[in-house]
């Protein structure tokens, strides 16, 4: 079709503009490399009809090739990746397939069968993008492109959705707002058990209410969220039910969980500071080692953070009112705001910016820094493990987690699920697949975070950020901090 346009010039834009209203294939949108921002705002959605799950993607549209970043096409679809720094090379392997990219070549292998593909994978803000149709359709998808609403949809091919028919055992429903890297996860759990997973995406916010609303007929057995203050909100309003688990008490440390045990923490994340090496001094450095030094006037106009709306940081305000009182949390964070912070709402962000010197010191969760350092190994951004020193309590740490809900119908297989996540084989594959640390403590962190150093983490319950989040906010509210 392209070759016909390309001899009919003067059809051309009639043409174009039939193609861009009926939305065809992949591959026949083309749109300039100059238009597409490459600040990683634009976005598409990929959408796997089978399972009716959806994911939005970073992405760029290269001569009518939807690329995306590797680990998030091919984590969605159920493959382990891999990333070479050395050879720049993508693999990305699920069942008996390899495929095999290799940035700024247009080679691409399939089971070591050279591929051509039409444009070559690229590094763009520290990710690799690659070809989302040659990615998924070497895994098995047949892949439609909807231009009107920037939707890709893949639908497994009928002898591979065949193959992959998961055995008896029954299902458990997820309702998740962790979707990062949870398909992989869920399949390897299925191959174990037989118990099939089934889960929904949405925000933490948006499950709650959807549980809620369904009360008695929810399908969702499990809900699983990011940051401990969802956890508690879904056990406040009643939506999760106490589990006795011996399994579960013995792999997850008692902070970590809830005290009625509705819900437990499946992976931890430390909020903590972070720098850029080469503008923060080595006297400097020596003077910065808690989040009290981050109020200190020599950082003002030198900082980042995420604003206060954010539940990361009402979680981090709620650690250090649990710990230091109230008080002396709003002196710290009115030091913050003295200092004229630059807000930035994204982690990534603010980590890319630092690394660019657009400031030097920030504050953010660590398994952002963990992505941008296995994408490139040199990023220029480095960990402090806030409040280590003697009369400091630790570091901030929050938690992803779930509890099996007041109304699961497979409540037996929630329990299962939950027990086999705390398990070293589950918490290996879930903590990893987002770069967090195990709960487990038997379990030996991903080697990039390993790399960080250790730290001691603030034991206060997690409980506590939920309990005092309503405090956080008004104090947040009243240091200006918003
Ligand atoms: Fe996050």
């Amino acid at each position: 079709m392209i070759m016909k346009i390309a001899k009919k010039k003067r059809l051309l834009g009639k043409v174009m503009a039939l193609v861009m209203v009926l939305g065809l294939l992949l591959g026949a949108v083309p749109v300039a490399y100059g238009q597409v921002s490459t600040n990683g705002s634009n976005s598409v959605k990929v959408v796997l009809s089978d399972q009716g799950q959806s994911f939005n993607m970073i992405s760029r549209i290269v001569r009518g090739q939807v690329m995306v970043p590797y680990q998030a096409i091919g984590e969605s679809l159920g493959g382990q990746v891999k990333w070479d720094s050395k050879a720049r090379t993508v693999t990305i392997a699920k069942g008996d397939t390899t495929l095999a990219l290799t940035v700024g070549s247009k080679n691409a292998t399939n089971n070591g069968k050279r591929v051509r593909l039409v444009v070559a994978p690229v590094m763009s803000n520290n990710q690799v993008l690659v070809p989302v149709r040659f990615v998924a359709e070497g895994l098995g998808y047949q892949v439609e492109w909807n231009n009107t609403t920037k939707t890709v949809i893949l639908k497994q091919k009928q002898a591979v959705a065949a193959k992959n028919a998961p055995k008896s055992g029954g299902v458990v429903n997820v309702y998740t707002s962790r979707h990062y890297g949870v398909e992989p996860v869920f399949a390897e759990f299925t191959k174990e058990t037989g118990i099939r997973v089934r889960f929904t995406t949405g925000s933490d916010a948006a499950l709650r209410e959807r549980i809620k609303a369904e009360g008695k007929n929810t399908p969702a057995d499990v809900y699983m969220a990011v940051d401990a203050g969802n956890l508690w909100l879904a056990a406040q309003d009643g939506l999760l039910q106490p589990v006795t688990s011996s399994t579960l008490n013995n792999n997850i440390p008692a902070e970590l969980r809830d005290t009625q045990n509705r819900w437990f923490g499946l992976t931890k994340r430390v909020r903590t500071i972070m720098y850029n090496p080469n503008r923060v001094k080595e006297s400097e450095l020596a003077t910065l080692s808690s989040y009290a030094d981050l109020a200190d006037p020599k950082w003002k106009g030198r900082l980042i953070l995420r604003p206060g709306t954010h539940v990361y940081n009402q979680s981090l305000v709620a650690n250090l009112i649990a710990t230091y009182g109230e008080a002396r949390t709003e002196q710290i964070v009115r030091g913050w705001m003295a200092n004229e912070p630059k807000f930035i709402d994204s982690d990534t962000r603010i980590l890319e910016t630092l690394a660019a010197g657009g400031a030097d010191v920030a504050i953010t969760n660590h398994y952002y820094l963990g992505r941008l350092l296995e994408n490139n190994p040199s990023f220029p951004v480095k960990v402090i493990w806030a409040n280590q020193t003697s009369g400091e309590k630790g570091v901030h740490a929050n938690i992803s987690g779930a509890g099996v809900t007041a109304y699961a119908e497979n409540k037996e297989n929630a329990i299962k699920l939950l027990e086999w996540l705390s398990s070293p084989r589950g918490q290996k594959l879930f903590a990893d697949s987002n770069h967090e640390y195990p709960v487990n403590p038997n379990v030996a962190p991903h080697p990039i975070i390993a790399g960080f150093g250790k730290f001691i983490e603030d034991p206060v319950n997690k409980g506590e950020f939920g309990r005092l989040q309503a405090d956080a906010i008004k104090l947040l509210d009243r240091a200006g901090y918003r």
